[in-house]
């Protein structure tokens, strides 16, 4: 199963640059400050951004002056990383097979990514195998989609108007780190000590109630397949239960969803 899907992300992530850019850049970003914070990054410190996408975490931790490599397994993601960022180095390459020899950083973080990877636990492993002693490894995630009303909205549409199993390639839950426990047991379980978890909030404001339908459809991998094997006419059904819902978020003309992000750290022992 998981080669299937890792190939169906790939191909996913290679044709979405742009449309997450633009859907998911200001949302995204608005974790990278406490991400950073959870493993130390600062002056001096080798950091290594996995799935930096855009490259926004690399380019914070930039700022901070951090010695920061990005790697993606989207050659386009990284194309888009190195003309946004020419001063720092982004290279292709996979979570779970990370092109870097052992102990190579002093801080590993991956922002969204992790829900994302076709086998999780190895690529926990790897973010391991590649810090120093005494370094860390954060990523995040996004909560539950009982609050994170982007999710909760898609989620409650598609199976109202649609259909939930259509055949997609079989993933590793979706959701799975939005668990506290499932991150902790699986950091102890990687080789990592003094787990630590927290929620961090974000708000996704959006500027039409069309919005959230158009970029779950445009900007997503799993999501969007999951709507693009639904039929046109449960389609309509469900952008039009999307745009309802996304209408009692409206503030001064703007849909404002909240999207907490789940953040979870620990040491290399
Ligand atoms: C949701 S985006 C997150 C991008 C960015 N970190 C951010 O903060 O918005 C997920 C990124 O992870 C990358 N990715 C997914 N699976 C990967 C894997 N197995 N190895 C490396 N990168 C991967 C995708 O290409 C994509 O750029």
């Amino acid at each position: 199963m998981s080669s299937a899907f890792r190939d169906f992300e790939h191909a996913g992530w290679e044709s979405v640059v742009a449309e997450y850019d633009n859907a998911f850049g200001r949302l995204t970003t608005q974790a990278i400050e406490p991400l950073l914070d959870s493993v130390g990054a600062g002056h001096g410190t080798r950091l290594l951004d996995i799935g930096t996408g855009p490259g926004y975490v690399a380019a914070a931790a930039a700022k901070r002056g951090a010695i920061v490599t990005g790697v993606d397994f989207s050659a386009p993601m990284v194309a888009e990383a190195k003309q946004k960022h020419p001063a720092i180095e982004f290279r292709e390459g996979d979570a779970d097979a990370l092109p870097f020899p052992e102990a190579s950083f002093d801080a590993v973080v991956m922002n969204f990514g992790m829900l994302h990877l076709a086998r999780p636990d190895q690529a926990m492993s790897e973010a391991c195998r590649v810090l120093r002693v005494g370094g860390r490894f954060g990523f995040t995630v996004w909560a539950k989609p009982v609050e994170t009303a982007g999710f909760g909205i898609t989620l409650g549409a598609i199976p109202a108007h649609g259909d939930m199993n259509v055949a997609l390639p079989e993933g590793p839950p979706f959701f799975r780190f939005s668990d506290w426990d499932e991150c902790v047991r699986s950091l102890l379980q990687a080789g990592f000590v003094d787990p630590q978890v927290k929620k961090i909030p974000q708000t996704w404001r959006l500027s039409s109630p069309d919005s959230l339908f158009e970029a779950m459809q445009t900007a997503t991998v799993r999501t969007a397949g999951l709507l693009r094997r639904q039929t046109p006419q449960a389609l309509k059904g469900i952008r039009g239960m999307m745009a309802n819902a996304s209408r009692l978020y409206e503030k001064n003309g703007v849909f404002e969803l909240p999207m907490p992000a789940i953040l979870a750290s620990a040491v290399k022992p």
